[in-house]
């Protein structure tokens, strides 16, 4: 489960944040737990989770190295902030900062070479899915992002399948709808580097997730995990999301 906190929280909140999350962690979870603040909050919270089985992660990296380009953060300053984890291509920064599949493409290539796990995030808009689209949209975007990629390289990756009508909407997909590109994802995974590893990339689903459908969700067969943006910003919120009931999860 990994929380995207988006541009919320300064570092005290942070702070706070998991100074009451981290030790209501009950041991024994059923799933690894990855936080993702802003980038001025990485040090606070490196700080706090130190030896805590949490994970840290960023939210946005950029291609290059290094080099002049003002206001940007490399894979290399994030890995040396204690991060494990990088946010790419949220659906946000595609619409709102113009990143295109290409540019992600290079940004998982900047991560893994400085030994952060990618979150891919692919999604179809509300015209998209209404016009039929999505999985033509997705494909697109999973083949664009990975592409050249060796497959020892994918199967580091983490995708995230974010439908934008449902991010901060309150609209959540129905299992059967996530489950649905979630499988298809899987599909193209398996076309393109075999069934090992299509069946090691975690696939996480994202969009209105709360404690209240977190459940059901992961009871689908290909929904791996969950990236939470507003429910994962009260320690108790999240601490129910990550509790969600496995009873009922399928070995697979
Ligand atoms: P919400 O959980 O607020 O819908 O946001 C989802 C998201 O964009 C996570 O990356």
């Amino acid at each position: 489960m990994a929380a995207n906190w988006k541009m919320y929280k300064t570092p005290r909140e942070t702070e706070e944040f998991l100074r009451v999350f981290l030790p209501q962690i009950p041991s024994g979870l059923a799933c690894d737990i990855v936080i993702c603040p802003p980038f001025v909050d990485l040090p606070a919270a490196a700080a706090l989770l130190s030896g805590s089985p949490v994970g840290l992660g960023a939210q946005n990296l950029n291609e290059n190295a290094e080099g002049a380009y003002t206001g940007e953060i490399s894979g290399a300053m994030l890995a040396a902030a204690g991060c494990r984890f990088v946010v790419i291509g949220h659906s946000e920064r595609r619409q709102l900062f113009g990143e295109t599949d290409d540019r992600v493409n290079k940004k998982i290539q900047a991560a893994l070479k400085n030994g952060l796990t990618p979150i891919v995030c692919v999604g179809e808009t509300l015209s998209e899915r209404e016009s039929n689209q999505t999985i033509k949209v997705v494909e697109r975007q999973v083949k664009g992002a990975l592409e050249n990629l060796p497959s020892a390289e994918v199967s580091r990756l983490i995708l995230a399948y974010e439908p934008i009508w449902a991010i901060g909407t309150g609209k959540t997909a129905t299992p059967a709808q996530a489950q649905e590109v979630h499988l298809a994802i899987r599909d193209i995974l398996k076309d393109q580097y075999g069934s090992l590893i299509s069946l090691g990339v975690r696939i996480l689903y994202g969009g209105s997730i709360k404690p209240e459908n977190i459940s059901e969700l992961m009871q689908c067969e290909d929904i791996d995990g969950g990236l939470v943006g507003g429910a994962s910003l009260k320690p108790e919120s999240f601490l129910s999301i990550v509790n969600f009931d496995s009873k009922r999860l399928a070995p697979r």
